[in-house]
């Protein structure tokens, strides 16, 4: 076997966006395009020879091949030892699990997320450090600056291995341990919540169903809701990881997991349901005939945690994105904890984490997660959530009225305009950025503007500051409207356009959300001219 230099040039467009470097299946399969980016992550690493790595993604459309040739070209950059998930398979949150468990120097996750997959869709690939977590923008901008510059890059010439069966070979002086892609990790989620109660509720006359989307949670939720927990298999759907999703597009939101929402909205619907992405670090929670926004579900998870054993000892704080509602932020207050606002993208949590400021985070994208791990965690929300029915006795739409009723509801919604024309979109926010000093003070229709900026995080922790996180404008009656373009789409632009009220009256804390939010949506559009730039009608998802 020999360790090969082969000469390459630089691609322009390997700049991570807020979470790795994403493109479609066919960009990445240009000769040395794949090559090209793993290379300027090798060289972005100091002291990683003879270093241990976790490599793993979510079983999509050439995940296999991608490994292969990570793995030749570990080998040939002096990494001592390679963690794979068997077959290629690791959750998002796994690959961070075993990351942490194993004091590894880092890991390389394959995934593009909730995006389609297959040979005409999407792939994506990602390096966590660490503490599990994704790489903070000081070393994706390195990665990015070396892919600039990039001439050649180090593989070996070697076949390839096999990931279809758990042990250890060699190649190339390099170790290769295939690992069971669930273990570490369901043994991680036994730690934190109340198995025991748990089982009691799934075996009684309690119905779950959870949607694994055809994506990487299939085979977690199999050992840990079936077997760990004794929920029975019809409580499962989709639970095979397939190469395409089956041509589908896991994303757990209301109008891509349709067909569980569909379930949990019939006449003999189950009392809870959830669903999962393609790589397994989002969830969304459905009670009967019941949506739990992702804004509220942290909120809940704040104020009810110490009921759950591996939160039983009270939450040093919780933070949530800019762009997720305030109503964690009620119960923080309530609760004397800290409560902060990152940017988008999960890599903002990580200094939080680690420096022990919080113990909760969430995302109005569907994310919630906590300090177990570094990576927004899917089935550890469900879990969660299936520990609080538990130990409260309570619907998952009783828990959440009550919890509006003691802190008030903050109504909330994100209005998507995907693949929207690039050059409207950024005019759309040009226009809007340079309107801010205008705004400031005014009245807009009925609300009063209380501040009205461009999100600028300072990171308490390392001082590093991200500056144009997204247009804000908030009113004096803690109404809320908030503007940014998407980072993680692959093609042409997506606005989203998030929308937030307050209500504290529990009187009006049951209607439709687009209902009490149609106020401030006609006055989005008047803002930001959402119709003119993007030649659309109307958004084409709503969360
Ligand atoms: C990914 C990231 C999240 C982010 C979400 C939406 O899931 O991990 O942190 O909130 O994408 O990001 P976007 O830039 O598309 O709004
Ligand atoms: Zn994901």
């Amino acid at each position: 076997m020999s360790s090969l230099e082969i000469p390459t040039q630089p691609f322009p467009d390997q700049r991570p966006g807020t979470s790795g470097l994403r493109k479609k299946v066919r960009v990445f399969q240009q000769p040395h395009y794949l090559e090209n980016f793993v290379q300027s992550i090798f060289d972005s690493l100091d002291g990683l020879e003879g270093q241990t790595l976790v490599v793993g993604g979510d079983g999509r459309y050439y995940n296999r091949s991608a490994i292969q040739i990570i793995l030749r070209m570990a080998a040939a950059n002096g990494v001592g030892r390679i963690l794979v998930g068997r077959d290629g398979i690791l959750s998002t949150p796994a690959a961070s699990c075993v990351i942490r468990k194993y004091h590894c120097f880092g890991g390389i996750i394959l995934s593009a997320s909730h995006n389609p997959a297959g040979p005409d869709a999407d792939f994506g690939i990602k390096y966590n450090t660490a503490n599990g977590g994704p790489a903070p923008e000081r070393i994706t901008e390195a990665i990015f600056s070396r892919s600039r510059e990039l001439d050649r890059y180090r593989i070996l010439e070697a076949g390839d291995i096999d990931l279809s069966r758990t042990g250890s070979t060699e190649l190339g002086g390099m170790t290769v341990d295939v690992i069971d892609p669930v273990d570490d990790y369901a043994g991680l989620m036994e730690e934190l919540f109340d198995f025991d109660r748990i089982r009691t509720l799934l075996q009684g006359d309690f119905s779950l169903r959870f949607d694994a989307m055809h994506a990487v949670t299939g085979p977690y939720a199999e050992e840990i809701l079936v077997r760990r927990l004794g929920a029975p298999t019809r409580s499962l759907m989709h639970t095979v990881p397939l190469e395409d999703f089956a041509g589908g597009h896991p994303d757990p939101n209301l109008t891509y997991a349709r067909e569980l929402v569909d379930i949990l909205y019939a006449d003999d619907a189950p009392d809870f349901g959830a669903a999962s992405d393609g790589d397994g670090d989002r969830n969304m929670i459905l009670g009967r005939r019941f949506f739990v926004t992702p804004s509220d579900s942290l909120a809940v998870l704040t104020a009810n945690a110490t009921l759950v054993p591996g939160y039983a000892e009270g939450l040093k704080g919780v933070a949530r994105s800019m762009p997720t509602s305030q109503a964690a932020d009620r119960v923080a207050a309530a609760l004397g904890i800290k409560c902060y606002e990152t940017p988008t993208g999960w890599k903002f949590f990580g200094n939080l984490l680690d420096a022990g400021e919080v113990t909760l985070c969430g995302e109005e994208s569907f994310g919630t997660g906590s300090a177990h791990v570094r990576e927004k965690d899917g089935l550890w929300a469900v879990l969660f959530w299936l520990n609080l029915l538990a130990v409260t006795g309570k619907s998952v739409e009783q828990l959440v009225h009550d919890h509006w009723a003691t802190y008030g509801r903050n109504y909330y919604s994100r209005h998507d305009y995907e693949d929207v024309e690039s050059e409207g979109a950024h005019t759309l926010m040009q226009a809007l950025r340079q309107r801010l000093p205008e705004l400031q003070g005014r009245r807009l229709g009925e609300h009063e503007v209380a501040y009205a900026d461009d999100f600028r995080y300072e990171d308490p922790i390392d001082q590093s500051v991200s500056e144009a996180q997204g247009v804000r404008i908030g009113f004096s009656d803690g109404s809320r409207m908030v503007f940014r373009l998407s980072g993680t789409g692959t093609q042409g632009a997506t606005l989203r356009v998030y929308l937030e009220r307050y209500e504290a009256d529990p009187d009006q804390q049951h209607q439709d959300a687009q209902t009490a939010l149609a106020g401030l949506i006609r006055l989005a559009d008047e803002v930001a001219g959402i119709r003119t730039h993007t030649g659309r009608e109307a958004p084409s998802v709503i969360t």
